[in-house]
């Protein structure tokens, strides 16, 4: 168990590439599994969470290997050729890794169990399993097939027509994942656009997807071709150092190497919107947009954010929430009760450790109402072993009067292990 300490008058400065981002590499891990020969992976981010996706598709049959810390080579079986584990598939903390393979076990003949850590068995899984028994898959679970350990019996899957309205793309994913097994046309609709690498990924290696409006719909293919990929830096990881930027007065941090899919960008248009000052290029564009951002702190400004930013800026919130707390007036978040079936209760944990911090913030189910102040005082913050916790209080931490100790902080892990490394290198300490 650590803690990390962040002290009074700690300034972050200059440039950072982040590390690569986590829901393409495992997408990338369980995509080039899929296809018929031999993909590589440059930037591949291998944090815990992503590991758990290797693992699970190596029990599968898998040749994985390791060239470097983030470089992968996959020796893809195909669609048909995976093989039945001989033990549970022990997904860790991760709701990604547990959802798609669930859409891809939807797909095979045999019989695979799911099963994750403490927080993952009070995920909910419905919203996999529902549209995945739909289309022929046998599943259960506890709860009627709500929460792990989850087994599922596929095969012979029919094609489907599935309303996402939670808007979540690890739905839409194991929902077109299955799709490639279908004998048929594959559709899912969302109210407003989720994250779409999927998509993209898939029609890089040969399958034919149409887009319309806010549906996507998947021919299945006869195979999927094998890829070389570079992963672009995570725009939810460089988000910290955006905020933190965006907290310090007439400071500037530069993030490159990031990923700029229109998708995910909602959290830079919410620094524009609070009044930090930002420059934004794109420098590549080859199946995902790549670029630099640059955010220079200014007083920032209280904003409202509604149920249809939210996909774009799903884990950023409880960030948005240290950047409202010293924001000059009120800010509003509602239509995010998503939060609440996070890695844990991010809006209970956030109005925790923000009223520790002297924060004056109002609870709704779906939400928070925050009145921002100049400053924070100190204290002794809880990650709740959330990731984006633990972050967003490092960054609260640059604006508070007194040390904010951050207790088990090394949870940091499953989306961005250097993250400690790279606080330090900014604040050249
Ligand atoms: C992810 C989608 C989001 C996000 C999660 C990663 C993905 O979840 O919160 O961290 O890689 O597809 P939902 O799609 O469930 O909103």
């Amino acid at each position: 168990m650590s803690t990390f300490e962040i002290k009074p008058g700690t300034a972050l400065e200059g440039s950072i590439t982040p590390p690569g981002d986590k829901s393409i590499s495992h997408r990338l891990v369980f995509l080039a599994a899929l296809a018929e020969g031999r993909s590589r992976i440059r930037g591949f981010l291998s944090s815990d969470d992503c590991m758990r996706t290797v693992n699970v598709m190596r029990e599968l049959g898998v040749c994985i290997s390791e060239k470097r810390k983030d470089e992968l080579e996959i020796l893809g079986v195909g669609l048909h050729s995976l093989k039945s584990p001989a033990k549970v598939l022990y997904t860790g903390n991760s709701g990604t890794t547990t959802r798609m393979l669930m859409g891809i076990s939807a797909g095979q003949k045999f019989r695979t169990v799911i099963d994750g850590d403490e927080s993952i068995r009070k995920r909910p899984m419905k919203r996999i399993s529902e549209p995945l028994s739909r289309m022929g898959a046998v599943i259960r679970g506890r709860e009627d097939g709500n929460f792990t350990p989850i087994s599922v019996e596929g095969g012979g899957l029919k094609p489907i027509f599935c309303y996402n309205k939670l808007s979540s793309a690890q739905v839409k994913s194991a929902v077109l994942i299955a799709g490639l097994y279908a004998n048929g046309v594959t559709e899912i609709e969302e109210p407003f656009p989720s994250r779409d690498h999927t998509e993209r990924l898939l029609e890089r290696m040969g399958a034919e997807i149409v887009r319309k409006g806010n549906a996507v719909a998947i021919l299945p293919p006869r195979k999927l071709n094998p890829i070389e990929a570079t992963v672009p830096g995570d725009i939810s990881s460089a988000a910290f150092w955006l905020a933190a930027g965006a907290v310090q007065s007439g400071k500037s941090i530069a993030v490159e190497g990031v990923g700029l899919n229109p998708t995910r960008t909602g959290f830079i248009k919410v620094l524009s919107k609070m009044g930090a000052d930002i420059q934004m290029k794109i420098c590549s564009d080859d199946s995902e947009p790549v670029g630099i951002v640059t955010v220079t702190g200014n007083n920032l400004v209280g904003i409202s954010i509604q149920k249809d930013d939210i996909p774009s800026l799903i884990d950023e919130i409880p960030l948005i929430m240290v950047l409202g707390s010293l924001a000059n007036g009120r800010t509003i978040i509602r239509g995010a009760s998503e939060l609440r079936v996070k890695e844990t209760d991010r809006i209970q944990a956030m109005v925790k450790n923000l009223r520790t911090l002297g924060v004056a913030v109002k609870e709704y189910p779906d939400g928070v109402e925050i009145e921002g102040r100049s400053g924070l005082d100190g204290g002794e913050v809880e990650s709740f072993t959330d990731h984006r916790m633990a972050m967003s209080m490092a960054i609260a931490g640059l604006r508070a009067k007194s040390p904010v100790k951050i207790k088990n902080s090394e949870c940091v892990d499953i989306s961005y292990p250097e993250f400690f490394t790279d606080f330090r290198k900014l604040a050249k300490i």
